[in-house]
């Protein structure tokens, strides 16, 4: 098991807000162990707020905008070409509502990661706050899972549930999700950034920190930032068209 001696770049793409954008920031500049860079922001809006956090934080942002009837094929490779004048080695989608195909991730194998609004395969698609509080879930919550050619299916990182309230709005609902995602999206992007992560199929294996003693021996890992919970084994469910 190798662990870079340097950080790992990340490019991180977004459509919204970027507040998990912030929350990976912040993440980065207060763990000296993290490992990680976020070395370009990328984004399909030009109007996207989080890009004003990038520049804020003196990092460079790329915007290919996706206009209607282009070709996607073209865009992606665009987009991807952005991404890869920076040397992004780790992809973090971090609220970007724009499917990518296996053409693109081939760049990034396993290396692609998405965080879900929603406990995975439930409401999957771009409404899924909304959908759980429709359906009328007790528990509903957020996946970290890395990306395949199906919307939102890849193999999952960490899962977390929020319970729904008597009284939610789907803002209020969101809110509470988002403060999880801001702490499970950065830990699980520092296991890739530590290389910690195995694909068996669609499962997802944690290896131990380089510094941890052998887990039967003594259950803690030493690793300052918790590490996410292991992932259950979630079974498939339909696609749709995008991603949240
Ligand atoms: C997050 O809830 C994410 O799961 C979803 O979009 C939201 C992005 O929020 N895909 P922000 O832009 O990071 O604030």
């Amino acid at each position: 098991m190798g662990r870079p001696a340097r950080a790992t770049r990340l490019a991180v793409l977004i459509s919204g807000g970027g507040s998990n954008l912030c929350a990976l920031l912040e993440a980065i500049a207060t763990d000296p162990s993290f490992e990680g860079e976020v070395v370009v922001v990328g984004s399909d809006r030009s109007d996207a707020g989080g890009l004003q956090h990038a520049r804020d934080a003196g990092i460079p942002t790329v915007v290919e905008v996706l206009e209607r009837g282009a070709d996607r094929a073209a865009w992606e490779d665009r987009l991807a070409a952005r991404l890869a004048e920076h040397d992004a080695e780790v992809v973090v989608l971090a609220g970007f509502m724009r499917i990518l195909s296996g053409r693109f991730l081939a760049r990034w194998p396993d290396r692609v990661v998405n965080t879900h609004p929603s406990l995975l395969p439930a409401f999957r698609g771009a409404h899924a706050v909304r959908e759980a509080l429709e359906y009328g879930v007790a528990v509903t919550g957020c996946t970290v899972h890395l990306v395949d050619e199906q919307v939102d299916h890849g193999p999952i990182l960490a899962q977390e549930a929020v319970p729904v309230l008597a009284d939610d709005t789907e803002d209020r609902l969101h809110d509470r999700i988002k403060a999880v995602e801001h702490r499970l999206l950065p830990a699980c992007v520092r296991l890739l950034c530590h290389d910690r992560v195995r694909i068996d199929g669609r499962r997802a294996r944690i290896l131990p920190a380089d510094d941890a003693p052998v887990p039967s021996a003594v259950p803690p890992d030493p690793d300052p930032v918790p590490d996410p919970q292991p992932a259950p084994d979630p079974q498939p469910a339909p696609g749709s068209e995008e991603r949240p």
